[in-house]
């Protein structure tokens, strides 16, 4: 017998406001069309003033725990892949903790940018496979609204705010690929590409929490190479081929990223969960909240084979294929 790791609720958050890519016309020298063709982004979701990471992060959380009929005593962990906390510290993961009445368990942040869910997945796999927890909370939210360059139209078109949340739950397997739960992960990270994608403010720096700064084109290409890589690596890890993949979850940076990642996979666009419409790049909320969108909207059922992949600052990017 095998411990997995299986997915026993998931859910999201999306701050109220909508904003449409015609809201930016006025302000840059940009366009609809532009960001249309170059992202696949229509609109985005922006947090209200005074709306924080922590209070979305708890949003998601409470849906997840709904759908998995659990108290949130009930959970032993609680990761949040987060790059916007409310403050410097304390975690991010400690302010869900309290604001969902847990008094139990032990909470952290993971900081991986984009990629941040899929380092939190792993964690979490880690710890409900070496038994220092049954249940794992892991979310992934984001304010990046926060941290953009208003005036930078490159950027500040691409972003928006978010939250998803999902619990893993230990399971036993066979130990097979048949299973359900995390199957296999591939994660990296290089940072001599730390100039690609970066804010440029921080503690230790000039004690401001900075803008983002991208070089978009360059990290493009990086980006279908790596997630291409990445998602192969961890099928081979699993034993499993393309032609078992049911499902691509993809980071949701650029359409047209989502798509070259496909095709390199060999996997038709009809079997790709697509969000980046709707949501923009929500950095590590942007799997979670694809995943409960894919499982609201029926797409995702039980017992299908997912591929999650992601890349962002550092650079870092990974893999998890997990059966829903
Ligand atoms: O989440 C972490 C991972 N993130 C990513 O992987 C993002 C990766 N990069 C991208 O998604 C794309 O590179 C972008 C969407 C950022 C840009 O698309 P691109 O096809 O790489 O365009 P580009 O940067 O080469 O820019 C093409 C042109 C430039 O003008 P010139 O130099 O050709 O005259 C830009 O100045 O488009 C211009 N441009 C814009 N024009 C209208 C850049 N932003 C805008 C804009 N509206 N908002």
């Amino acid at each position: 017998m095998t411990t997995r790791a299986v997915a026993t609720g998931i859910g999201h958050y999306l701050p109220e406001n909508v904003v449409e890519n015609s809201w930016f016309e006025d302000k840059l020298d940009t366009s609809d069309d532009w960001i249309r063709t170059r992202s696949g982004i229509e609109r985005r979701h922006f947090a209200a003033e005074g709306e924080t990471t922590s209070h979305m992060a708890t949003k998601a959380a409470r849906a997840a725990l709904l759908m998995a009929e659990l108290q949130p005593d009930d959970i032993d962990a609680l990761i949040v892949a987060t790059s916007t906390p409310d403050l410097t510290f304390p975690s991010v993961a400690t302010m869900v903790q309290s604001e969902l009445g847990m008094t139990r368990g032990f909470a952290f942040d993971v900081q991986a940018v984009c990629a941040g869910f899929i380092f939190a997945l792993v964690n979490a796999n880690a710890l409900i496979v070496s038994g220092q927890a049954e249940r794992v909370m892991i979310i992934g939210a984001e304010t990046f609204s926060r941290i953009m360059d208003w005036e930078d139209r490159a950027t500040c078109v691409l972003f928006g705010d978010g939250a998803g949340a999902l619990i893993l739950e230990a399971r036993s397997g066979s130990g097979n690929s048949q299973d359900r739960g995390i199957l296999s992960s591939d994660l990296n990270s290089d940072g001599r590409y730390r100039d690609m994608l970066y804010v440029d403010g921080g503690v230790s720096t000039s004690g401001t929490s900075g803008k983002l700064r991208m070089q978009g084109n360059p990290l493009f290409r990086q980006a279908v190479a790596k997630l291409a890589a990445t998602a192969n690596t961890a099928l081979e890890k699993a034993g499993l081929a393309h032609a078992d993949v049911d499902w691509i979850v993809p980071h949701q940076a650029n359409i047209r990223i989502i798509q070259g990642t496909a095709k390199k996979l060999d996997v038709p666009m009809d079997r790709v969960i697509v969000t980046v419409q709707d949501h923009g790049n929500t950095s590590a909320a942007s799997i979670p909240l694809a995943l409960s969108v894919g499982v609201s909207t029926g797409q995702i059922r039980p017992g299908d084979l997912l591929v999650a992949e992601a890349i962002g600052g550092g650079l870092a990017w990974g893999a998890v294929v997990l059966r829903w």
